[in-house]
């Protein structure tokens, strides 16, 4: 893979919209270092560097940085968490990108690496620590040689290591490559991993990395995408960034459109002003639903967010809004289905992701991710009954008990219930197992009660569950449960 050349990033679509990570992204050689530093690298370091580490904090929390990774919590805010007079602390980079749909911090590695290098200096400068671990997800080959490039060159030209640029300030960089497992993104989990254990969620509380977290020390957790924005925040300032995008939701954001769209691909937007029409038929954008199909659906935010309908189109990149509307914008990624969708096929495919993702801590989404998954074949596969449509509900209720999140229908006459959820798990696997599975149910019933025969073999018992198999029909035992 070596030498590899990647003329332009693959998936990457420019248009007018200001560009604050993906700059460099149209030069074929924007990952290396001769490159960076002839279009400003390295000036947003030295401006940090000019400064107080406080102010240099100070200006971030100004910023408003919302975490890329999914979350949206303000960067500065966070590392406000961190106790002053704790050492060592670390910082710890989240590039595990693997929630399905989601590609833009695979292009921020392979564009433009030292801009992540350079956001993890200045991130480490500003909260006063000198460890830093970037962690890559294992299977992005390209990503991990371009960082592990760029991190040579950095350290050759005394931008990263001992006295950096001549000054009392120093920070260590240490990449680690992923093996590849999803739930190994959820920060907690990305810590275990880190440490050598078997990459598995934390509690929390107690297990906050701000407080305790990498070798039980305070821990910063970043994004790919919130780092990359500091040297263009630290050049500009952010009163600048907030004149881009909205006061809540200032500055870009990266999203990855997948699915049915004329043109896939990854796109800066702007933040909270864009929206989903802008994107999926703007011709800047998409350009529209391929074949000119009508839309049926998309997920707004990666897999494990409830999908959206036609009806919530104008909504914007906001997380303000399009949570009260029942979904979220996660992790940027939009998966478009067009009106030829399967629609419990296309559930089926997400839900049996998060099933073989679970990491088998807790109970709900170990045993209940595999439940859906079963029962959510044998109704994909035509051996369902009517029974199993409640039952997809019943096992969804353990993970995830109370109201689920869906979006508005006009169609249906349905009212939005907002995100967030209940759940009875350690981390989002579980009711992300669930979550393909509600919408699909919720908002196109008609598509499961053409697909299922009115037999109903009983009220269902878990022991007769491990027992199924993903195509073969099977009789469940009728219980008695009460009611
Ligand atoms: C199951 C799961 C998977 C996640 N995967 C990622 C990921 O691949 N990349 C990422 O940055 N954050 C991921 N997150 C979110 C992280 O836990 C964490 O919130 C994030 O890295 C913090 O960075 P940010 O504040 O800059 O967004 C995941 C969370 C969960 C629950
Ligand atoms: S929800 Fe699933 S993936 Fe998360 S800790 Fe529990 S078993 Fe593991």
């Amino acid at each position: 893979m070596r030498g590899t050349p990647i003329p332009h990033a693959a998936g990457f679509v420019a248009n007018d919209t200001p560009q604050i990570v993906t700059s460099r992204f149209e030069h074929d050689d924007s990952f290396t270092l001769e490159r960076y530093e002839a279009t400003g690298g390295y000036q947003g370091l030295r401006a940090a560097l000019d400064r107080a580490p406080g102010e240099v904090h100070g200006e971030v929390r100004d910023a408003t940085v919302l975490g890329r990774g999914g979350a949206g919590f303000p960067a500065g805010i966070k590392w406000g968490f961190m106790p002053g007079d704790v050492w060592p602390k670390y910082l710890v980079v989240n590039g595990d990108e693997s929630e399905p749909g989601t590609y833009k911090d695979r292009l921020l590695m392979e564009r433009d690496p030292h801009q992540l290098i350079e956001g993890c200096l200045i991130a480490s400068y500003a909260v006063g620590l000198s460890q830093c671990f970037l962690y890559i997800r294992g299977e992005m080959a390209v990503a991990q040689e371009r960082v592990a490039d760029a991190l040579n060159e950095a350290y050759a030209a005394g931008y990263v290591g001992q006295n950096i640029l001549g000054t009392d300030f120093s920070v260590d960089i240490v990449l680690h490559w992923g093996a590849g497992a999803y739930v190994v993104g959820e920060e907690t989990a990305l810590i275990e991993s880190l440490e050598g254990n078997r990459g598995m969620p934390r509690l929390k509380p107690p297990y906050f990395p701000a407080a305790i977290g990498l070798y039980g020390k305070p821990t910063i957790v970043n994004n790919v995408e919130t780092l990359s924005n500091l040297p263009w925040i630290m050049n500009n300032g952010a009163a600048a960034y907030k004149e881009i995008g909205t006061e809540t939701s200032p500055g870009t954001r990266m999203v990855a459109v997948s699915g049915h769209v004329k043109r896939p691909g990854v796109f800066e937007i702007i933040n909270g002003t864009t929206t989903f029409r802008d994107l999926i038929y703007g011709e800047d954008y998409c350009g529209g639903i391929r074949d000119d199909n009508d839309l049926k659906a998309f997920v707004p935010g990666g897999g494990s967010a409830p999908w959206f309908l036609p009806d919530q189109l104008d909504l914007p990149f906001e997380g303000s809004q399009v949570g009260p509307q029942g979904s979220m914008l996660g992790s940027g990624a939009i998966m478009v289905m067009d009106s030829t969708t399967d629609i419990p096929k296309a559930a089926l495919s997400l839900t049996r992701f998060y099933a073989h993702e679970s990491c088998g801590k807790c109970v709900p989404c170990r045993e209940g991710g595999t439940w859906l998954e079963k029962i959510l074949s044998r109704v994909v596969y035509g051996h369902g009954s009517k029974r199993d449509l409640s039952l997809l509900l019943e096992v969804g209720q353990s993970i995830c008990p109370g109201d689920f999140p869906h979006a508005a229908s006009e169609r249906l006459g349905l009212e939005a219930v907002p995100f967030p959820y209940n759940m009875t798990t350690i981390c989002f696997v579980g009711p992300s197992a669930f979550a393909p599975v509600h919408s699909a149910l919720t908002l196109f019933p008609a598509e499961f009660a053409d697909r299922v025969s009115d037999d109903d073999p009983g009220t269902g018992l878990a022991g007769d569950l491990p027992s199924l198999s993903t195509s073969v029909p099977v009789e469940l035992k009728k219980v008695s449960t009460g009611d």
